[in-house]
């Protein structure tokens, strides 16, 4: 049986700590239906201390939101960690999410203190967010960079105060996906009763690995996996979860995984994060990007029209996206014959071979060639007949 992999999102949270972000209420919670629909298993509201539009924001999605499970973020402060219960209370289905930083950088400079300081601090303020809410994911922020043993200490700590779920982030996107796969087996390792909690990933781009980190996280033990959508986040964002649904649906046997998010809104889902966030998809961005299912070489087009995946690993309405054939200088004869015929005209191979090096002429002189050049091209054709 395939293990279920949960999607915790957090564009609302990490995505809003984008650079000219700042999304308001009534978009908030437009962004949070719209992820219920698209199947996430957590939505991370805000970050409710943060601010009052934030607390607002998280308790009016909390009183919104009904199947998906709702949560907040708390630093590991009994007033972070009061603000969240508060917030998310109307919610039927909470979760309390609170982090302290663990790695030996961030507890000399940040926190000033000491490892045994630390593990005091979760032992009891974990305990404490437990008598709260029932259900705590624990963050040993910039865990990449913790040691290993002190890890595991803590991440047992958390777990023995009450924590059901653990949160592994690759908080500055150090991580290659060999090592950070390695901090799952060795959690696996060390934790005792490693299977009866949920372990999930949070990974960050900085080196352009988030993804892979991601997936190999997955492949070590990793059940839930924390993203944002199109990749929104601090610095070079976070994973893109649009892409990890996507891989897990295209490569479920390699994974041996399976999601509940409900692939066709995938393209919904990104527009609405796109419009309210204000910043644009890439035209290269996998599967929602405007050139992720654009053929426009010859040879990729004809192997394209004879069958499609011979250049499409996933089919672009399954994730709400179409096919295109652009024309330019590079596209073959097949595509272009097609594309006359599609526009209503009847041609064959034989008149191609008349047509066709008129549209390289045109072809040669401009970017990408519009229908109005292609009635253009049939005209000269007509005049030369
Ligand atoms: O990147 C990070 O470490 C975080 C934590 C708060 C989970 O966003
Ligand atoms: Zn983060």
């Amino acid at each position: 049986m395939k293990k279920q992999v949960k999607f915790f999102d957090t564009t609302l949270r990490d995505g809003e700590q984008t650079i000219g972000v700042n999304f308001n209420v009534e978009q908030k919670v437009a962004i949070a239906k719209a992820l219920e629909e698209w199947g996430v298993d957590y939505i991370e509201a805000g970050f409710p201390i943060a601010s009052p539009e934030d607390f607002k924001a998280v308790n009016a999605i909390a009183k919104t939101i009904k199947k998906t499970t709702v949560t907040g973020l708390a630093r590991l402060v009994r007033k972070d960690i009061d603000a969240v219960a508060e917030a998310i209370a109307p919610a039927p289905h909470q979760m309390l999410h609170t982090f302290i930083a663990t790695s030996p950088i961030h507890r000399e400079y940040k926190l000033h203190m000491s490892k045994a300081e630390m593990i005091a601090a979760i032992r009891s303020d974990v305990a404490y967010a437990k008598s709260k809410v029932d259900f705590i994911e624990f963050s040993p922020e910039d865990a990449s960079r913790t040691e290993p043993d002190f890890l595991v200490e803590a991440v047992q700590a958390a777990i023995d105060a009450g924590a059901n779920c653990i949160n592994i982030p690759d908080t500055v996107g150090y991580d290659d996906p060999e090592e950070f796969g390695a901090i799952f087996a060795n959690l696996k390792a060390h934790i005792k009763h490693f299977d009866d909690i949920e372990w999930a990933a949070h990974t960050h781009n900085d080196l352009g690995m988030a993804m892979a980190n991601a997936m190999a996280a997955i492949k070590n033990g990793a059940t839930q996996i924390q993203g944002t959508v199109n990749g929104l986040g601090e610095r070079a964002g976070n994973v893109d979860l649009i892409e990890v649904a996507a891989a897990i649906a295209v490569r479920g046997d390699y994974y041996n995984a399976e999601t509940g998010i409900q692939m066709k809104r995938t393209k919904h889902m990104s527009e609405i994060v796109e419009n309210a966030s204000g910043i644009a998809v890439g035209p290269n961005k996998p599967i929602v990007g405007a050139n992720a299912f654009s053929h426009e070489s010859g040879i990729h087009q004809d192997g394209f029209l004879k069958n499609h995946q011979t250049y499409e690993i996933l089919t672009p309405e399954s994730v709400g996206m179409h096919s295109r054939l652009p024309l330019g200088k590079l596209s073959g004869s097949h595509a272009v014959m097609n594309k006359f015929n599609e526009m209503g005209y009847t041609v064959d191979r034989n008149m191609m071979k008349v047509i066709f090096p008129i549209f390289k002429n045109v072809a040669d002189r401009t970017d990408l060639v519009s229908e109005a050049d292609m009635i253009d091209i049939m005209n000269t054709y007509k005049t030369q007949q």
